[in-house]
């Protein structure tokens, strides 16, 4: 371990509050206290046997599968591996006996149109549009990039191409052109499906413009579909682009379902790292439905008369297992939201629980500390009776948050889930059973069944003591795990597995456990930050930052953030001393504005500091642990004399533009 993770490992705080789950809530819950402890004995006496009754329990299968786990080439784990299904049959088709006419989706754009659908014009909507995928020659196993606002033709778009056994990878749409320039070619995708424009923020964000710049530079994609969704003016390409409407224009509304392997790939969706490149996460079909279905039943106690809203976006994987997989598969209705949480004012949000009869609400610890700032009036305008379950994720939740969660929103009556899981993971590892699990401020609480996960010292060994920081690992394989990095296999071995020498998955999160058992994520041991819940690799920003002409070196480190969690502090070295601090600031906007235009507004650094040089060891390696602790105005108590430059540490300090 190097000392900076060490040091990060180490700093620990400790919060006693205990919260019994509330007394009623178990009423009616899929999930009591027998069942889980069942549950629990039975992945612990049988693991593989425990996995495949519930994934002949809960899954359709085309043709049931014989073998549960194959581990013959870990760390790349197959599961299920000889059963083939479809995935969007499973989440569409398998409901229409019952709940055809239960609405799917209830949608409300940022300008107040509201839309709903049906399971079974969801389905009509879905095979549809697969028709059309299908008419324009993507086939099964193609790439497909979903570059959409947040509108159900994102869900739709996702469905048809599982439909068809496509491969879909979505942009989150914050993201810039060159980023999505980096995803359709990493993943050579044969098609682009977006939108003119969607609203945001009380404007209109350009989609199809932002596609536009860089699709003379993406020779595999033969086809553009473009929404019509904000109507904004578009250019056009004949030939490659066709509207969304046109293409599916007297087509069917039925497409049978193909039939793929278990282990064929859903989704291959890219999120950052600790190296300059964004790697494309590659998720399975039946082990990664399996997982959503069974956390939605276990974590969010998911029932028949639920409306579920979670507010994550279709870019990132919150959206994609539990807005577009999950809650489908188990016949739930979603609300989705396109727009901001402030537009028209910070009461949004609960307006929009009140006004669809909102029960489970899951959103982001950064959402839950904007919305306070602006104080209890704004929800306490509303009628928030109907929310039954709250639900938290993306970074560690400061227990002042949680507390005003649990106190205005959820009325000390809905039980919070604190849920820990990644992009790799697919679906919730740690968090409390609601009605069951007794919750703590900032604690995801115990580990679900079947997932093995502990914390592991430099060595690999479980730490001994209690609330003893070290390495979140999982012990063992689980279906819903990533099962590479698209085309880049050895990466995958290296970055999750060679830490501890194939031994357990290494998710790159420090955590303590407590006395109780309780799980506490610390944060990460590499380079990754969470910013507003949206995760960016250093490296990634500083390479941006890097290529800018007017800079000879940056460094990038993060720090404490009250409403993001945490912020994005730059160090630069320009190439030519800057005159005066009119030149900084002009430099500054410039890199920002950079930043934003290379990668996406969310990567935009919040604070930049001119230096003429950085601290370095005599061996030339920069001292992130120093900047770190600039950047957060700590003092310095170490030595730095033994750096090659110890005046830099003065100038560094000094205040930033
Ligand atoms: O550091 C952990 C943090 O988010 C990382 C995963 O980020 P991403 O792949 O973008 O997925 C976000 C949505 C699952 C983790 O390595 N994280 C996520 N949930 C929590 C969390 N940290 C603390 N508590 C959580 N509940």
């Amino acid at each position: 371990m190097t000392h900076e993770s060490r040091d990060a490992i180490e700093s620990l705080f400790q919060e006693n509050r205990l919260f019994a789950p509330p007394q009623d809530f178990g009423r009616g819950s899929r999930m009591t206290p027998e069942l889980y402890r069942a549950l629990l004995a039975e992945a612990e006496s049988d693991y593989e046997g425990f996995w495949a009754r519930l994934a002949r329990a809960e899954l359709e299968w085309l043709t049931p599968f014989t073998r549960t786990l194959d581990a013959s080439g870990a760390p790349h784990y197959r599961w299920f591996d000889d059963g083939t299904l479809n995935v969007s049959a499973n989440c569409l088709d398998r409901h229409i006996a019952e709940r055809g006419a239960k609405p799917a989706i209830i949608f409300e754009g940022e300008p107040g149109d509201v839309r709903v659908l049906t399971y079974r014009e969801l389905l009509a909507e879905v095979s549809r549009f697969a028709n059309a995928l299908r008419a324009h020659g993507v086939k099964m196993g193609d790439r497909v990039i979903i570059y959409m606002p947040m509108v159900p033709e994102a869900v739709i778009a996702m469905q048809a191409c599982a439909r068809i056994g496509a491969i879909h990878s979505v942009v989150f749409g914050g993201f810039s052109s060159d980023s999505l320039k980096d995803r359709i070619t990493d993943a050579q995708a044969v098609a682009v499906i977006t939108a003119d424009g969607g609203h945001r923020g009380g404007r209109v964000i350009g989609l199809k413009a932002i596609c536009d710049k860089v699709l003379g530079d993406c020779p595999s994609v033969r086809t553009v579909f473009v929404l019509r969704r904000a109507g904004n003016e578009i250019s056009w390409q004949e030939g490659r682009d066709v509207w969304w409407h046109d293409a599916v224009a007297g087509l069917s509304d039925s497409c049978p379902p193909v039939a793929v392997g278990a282990e064929h790939p859903l989704y291959l969706l890219y999120t950052s790292g600790s190296t300059g490149r964004p790697k494309g996460i590659q998720h399975s079909s039946a082990g990664y439905l399996l997982g959503t279905i069974l956390t939605m039943r276990w974590v969010f106690d998911i029932r028949e008369d639920d409306v579920y809203w979670c507010t994550a976006d279709i870019g990132w994987v919150t959206g994609h297992s539990y807005v577009a997989y999950g809650p489908l598969a188990c016949g739930a209705t979603i609300l989705m939201y396109e727009g901001a949480p402030m537009i028209p004012d910070p009461g949004r949000f609960w307006r929009l629980c009140e006004r669809h009869g909102v029960t489970i609400f899951y959103t982001a610890p950064t959402a839950i500390r904007a919305l306070k700032k602006h104080g209890d009036d704004y929800p306490r305008a509303y009628n928030l009776d109907k929310l039954r379950l709250l639900g938290s994720v993306g970074e560690p939740i400061n227990p002042e948050a949680w507390m005003w969660f649990y106190r205005v929103i959820g009325q000390e009556r809905c039980p919070i889930v604190d849920t820990w899981w990644q992009t790799e993971t697919g679906v919730h590892m740690i968090a409390p059973i609601p009605g069951l699990t007794a919750t703590k401020p900032g604690s995801c609480t115990r580990p679900l069944p079947g997932i093995a996960a502990d914390v592991v010292d430099a060595a690999g060994e479980p730490v001994k003591a209690p609330d003893e920081g070290g390495f979140l690992v999982i012990k063992r394989p689980w279906p819903a795990m990533l099962r590479t990095i698209w085309g880049d296999a050895e990466r995958y071995r290296e970055t999750y597995w060679a830490r501890f020498e194939n031994r357990y998955y290494v998710s790159g999160d420090s955590a303590r456990r407590d006395a109780d058992g309780y799980f506490w994520v610390m944060g990460r041991v590499d380079d990754v930050l969470k910013v507003s819940g949206h995760r960016l690799g250093t490296m990634e920003i500083e390479s941006v930052l890097g290529a800018h002409p007017q800079v000879a070196e940056a460094a990038v480190v993060g720090r404490p953030d009250d409403v993001t969690g945490e912020a994005i502090c730059a160090f630069i070295v320009p190439r030519a001393a800057l005159a005066d601090s009119a030149a900084r600031s002009v430099l500054g906007s410039d890199l920002r504005r950079w930043v934003a235009d290379k990668i996406g507004p969310i990567a935009r650094p919040a604070e930049i500091r001119f230096a003429s040089n950085l601290p370095k060891t005599r061996s030339g390696k920069i001292m992130r642990r120093l900047l770190r602790a600039i950047a957060r105005h700590e003092t310095i108590d170490e030595d730095v004399s033994t750096l090659e430059n110890p005046d830099i540490v003065r100038e560094l300090k000094a205040p930033p533009e």
